[in-house]
């Protein structure tokens, strides 16, 4: 009996089956690479030609990396109007945080916590994105980590699975909209499954070897979410889990995805993960792979070209059974469907909806907003922020402040190189002050680009004495600095987190001048600035914030908006701290028993706590919290606690707060973390004013899974923390009783 997938196309779906060869249908699992200048001539000889044969003969049922209404109508063209059956291609591509309008990197936009304003991005993306061609992204990422040093810190949400799976349920509607037939919308693509995050040592495409718990509690929950979001398709990861590559891991894409979650659209590997499956040491060459991804649950291969090479001979000799294929196509087909591809396979290709959509103003707005909420204020000493609008003599210095290209990250699809706008440019629309930009240092040698390393400079200071005689003449010194673009993304991994190349030592010099200094950070991870957190006054984290980073840099910088981001990753004192993370447990020896006594969890030459927490971020007001309360200190199952904290705006500017609920569950039958995030609500103070804020604690709040991976609801004693960081202060105690 085969699982209906969607029962409005079930029927036309089987009816297409049964007239495919099982070349064909092996050919909807086929998905290559853009291969050839479409709009030239066929491609003659070698790879390319193979797969322009393929094409033409209905063995290849998607593309990714074909790009703009005209080159997607040539590849769509070969595939409806020259193979026998005429099925549609799929056209994906890396759409991560936005198609040539860029917001904030997923890490800064996790900054903000507005689930709104994040939906409203990806959706943003997706318009932009349809209009060109494109109706699959391989996004949202929704990898947990806790290890700053893996460079696709960037692509994600950070290392808790509460804010985590709220984002990505708000990023797959935001790609999917309501109808995904429509014409602005496209499939999304939840990546990597499973556990790429915990990459070991923060180093690229390494093993992951985690335990059940983590794998439970922490790995799997944002995927379900996006499956709850009705995700249309799901990428699986490079990495082994627990010695099986993912690619070939039936306990994942079988066992959970597809049975226990009742999982209906389809899983594409990630590129060549099948073939990669030798050198993992699991498959002894490509034909065995082909056979242990099929086998495993992997519906599509991207680019490793094993399935068209090995599949119909792995069914002849009965290694695969067809019935595998036909679900795998089954899906594949409902997603075509689903998109509307088969009423029109033409729908995403019009010239005047590409003109009219690409760029527009509305899109800028989007992404600006979007960039206003990612950042974070991480220090403000004496109110050095917002700077005055008028009779200030301000030093600009750092080569990030006149970068145009480093905002838009390393995932940015089509964003044109340069296209950002820089904080020079944005503070330059502020035409009351005396401001002038030197660049003090550069950070490398050569504009960096997204496939090869980027050597960078340490040791050229030539440009140190004019940016420190413009500190020396300044009122305030306001520092860009941090990471290119591509020092973080894929295959971007540091076994350092500090300011990159000679950018610690230009700070220490311009502090010896003028200790007025507000230190910008644009960064694509959380880095390592002890000194500058002992030293420099103002701090902001504004991460790489898209094509209008600089606006939005500067309308903080000038309080015309009041930053309201909070960190979704902790920010480590030092690298040897990394994984640090917040929800941490609480190990046999968590407390310091005094006497300079060695014997309990901690380091001899670094504190346990990080530099600056996750959840954390100040605003240009104050708030404070108070009257924490509880309707009833205990309740049973099916019941509920209500409780209750009130929020004053105690200072001068009007402004947003993430008010943040923890728990701790003090026992249980797997230990638990000393706080776990589970409810969060922003609100917008007046300065004097109060709010009462209302959650509700139920079983969902409390309960977990066990190493089976079953959900349970023990009984025990729990604490409840609120406040505006994961180092939240206010606490009171329940109980729940499981009668
Ligand atoms: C890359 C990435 C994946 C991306 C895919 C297609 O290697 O791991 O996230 O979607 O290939 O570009």
């Amino acid at each position: 009996m085969k699982t209906s997938l969607n029962p409005k196309f079930d029927q036309k779906v089987d009816s297409i089956l049964s007239l495919m060869t099982l070349e064909e249908k092996i050919g909807q699992m086929n998905q290559y690479n853009g291969f050839w200048e479409v709009t030239g001539p066929a491609p003659e000889g070698g790879d390319a030609a193979i797969k322009y044969e393929q094409l033409r003969k209905g063995l290849v049922g998607s593309m990714l990396n074909v790009n703009g209404v005209e080159n997607v109508r040539a590849v769509q063209k070969i595939a409806v109007e020259e193979t026998r059956l005429g099925i549609p291609l799929i056209i994906g591509y890396d759409v991560i945080h936005g198609y040539k309008t860029l917001s904030p990197i997923p890490l800064a936009e996790s900054a903000s916590w507005d689930l709104d304003a994040i939906r409203k991005s990806s959706e943003v993306a997706a318009a932009e994105a349809a209009a060109a061609g494109i109706n699959w992204t391989f996004a949202p990422m929704v990898d947990i980590t806790r290890d700053a040093r893996w460079g696709r810190v960037m692509e994600g949400a950070g290392e808790d699975p509460y804010l985590g799976s709220k984002i990505a349920y708000a990023r797959v509607k935001g790609f999917q909209g309501d109808d995904l037939s429509a014409i602005n919308t496209i499939a999304a693509s939840a990546k990597h499954f499973a556990a790429y995050g915990f990459s070991e040592s923060g180093r690229d495409y390494n093993t992951v070897d985690i335990g059940t718990s983590t794998l439970y509690n922490l790995v799997l929950p944002p995927f379900q979410a996006t499956v709850d979001a009705d995700v249309k398709t799901f990428m699986n990861s490079f990495n082994v889990l627990n010695g099986i590559p993912a690619t070939g891991n039936s306990f994942l894409q079988r066992d959970i995805l597809k049975g226990k979650w009742n999982y209906k659209g389809f899983v594409v590997s990630d590129w060549g993960s099948i073939g990669e499956m030798i050198p993992h040491g699991f498959a002894k060459d490509g034909k065995q792979a082909a056979e242990l991804a099929a086998n495993a649950g992997s519906d599509m291969d991207m680019e490793s070209r094993l399935y068209v090479e090995h599949l119909a001979a792995l069914v002849k000799e009965g290694k695969v059974k067809e019935s595998v294929i036909d679900d795998a196509v089954r899906r594949i087909l409902t997603v075509k469907y689903e998109l509307g591809l088969f009423d029109d396979p033409y729908k995403y290709c019009d010239e005047a909806r590409e003109k009219a959509e690409t760029g527009k103003p509305a899109f800028h707005e989007a992404v600006l907003d979007m960039a206003k909420k990612s950042i974070v204020l991480l220090k403000n000493e004496n109110q050095l922020l917002p700077l005055k609008k008028e009779g200030l003599k301000i030093a600009l210095i750092g080569q990030l402040a006149a970068d145009k290209d480093s905002p838009l990250g390393s995932w940015r699809a089509l964003g044109e190189s340069n296209s950002a706008v820089s904080v020079l440019e944005g503070l330059q629309k502020y035409n009351g002050n005396n401001l002038r930009f030197e660049q003090g240092v550069r950070l490398t040698d050569e504009t960096p680009v997204f496939i090869k390393e980027t050597k960078i400079n340490t040791t050229d200071r030539t440009g140190f004495e004019a940016a420190k005689t413009e500190a020396r003449r300044a009122d305030v010194v306001v520092m860009v600095l941090g990471e290119h673009g591509f020092q973080s993304g894929e295959g971007r991994s540091r076994t350092q987190l500090d300011l990159p190349g000679l950018q610690q030592e230009l700070l220490e010099e311009v502090y010896k001048i003028n200790k007025n200094i507000v230190l910008v950070l644009m960064n694509g991870r959380p880095l390592v600035i002890d000194w500058a957190a002992n030293h420099i006054p103002a701090i902001v984290e504004a991460w790489h914030l898209g094509t209008e980073s600089g606006n939005a840099i500067a309308q903080v910088l000038y309080g015309d908006y009041n930053p309201s981001g909070k960190l979704p990753m902790s920010f480590p004192k030092t690298v040897g701290q990394v994984p640090i993370y917040y929800n941490h447990n609480s190990t046999g020896r968590p407390g310091n028993p005094g006497g300079d006594i060695v014997f309990w969890s901690h380091y001899m030459d670094a504190p346990n706590e990080p530099q600056f927490p996750f959840g954390f971020g100040l605003s240009y007001t104050t708030f404070a919290y108070s009257n924490l309360k509880l309707n009833s200190d205990s309740f049973a199952k099916t019941g509920s606690i209500k409780v209750s904290v009130d929020l004053s705006n105690t200072g001068n500017y009007a402004g947003k707060e993430t008010v943040q609920l923890y728990i701790h569950d003090l026992y249980a039958s797997v230990t638990r973390p000393v706080r776990e995030l589970k409810d969060f609500q922003q609100i917008e103070l007046q300065p004097g004013e109060t709010k009462t804020l209302v959650f509700t604690i139920d079983e969902k709040t409390i309960g977990f899974y066990d190493n089976d991976g079953k959900w349970v609801v023990e009984p025990g004693d729990f604490k409840v923390f609120i406040g505006g960081s994961s180092q939240a202060d206010l606490e009171a105690e329940f109980k729940y009783n499981d009668k």
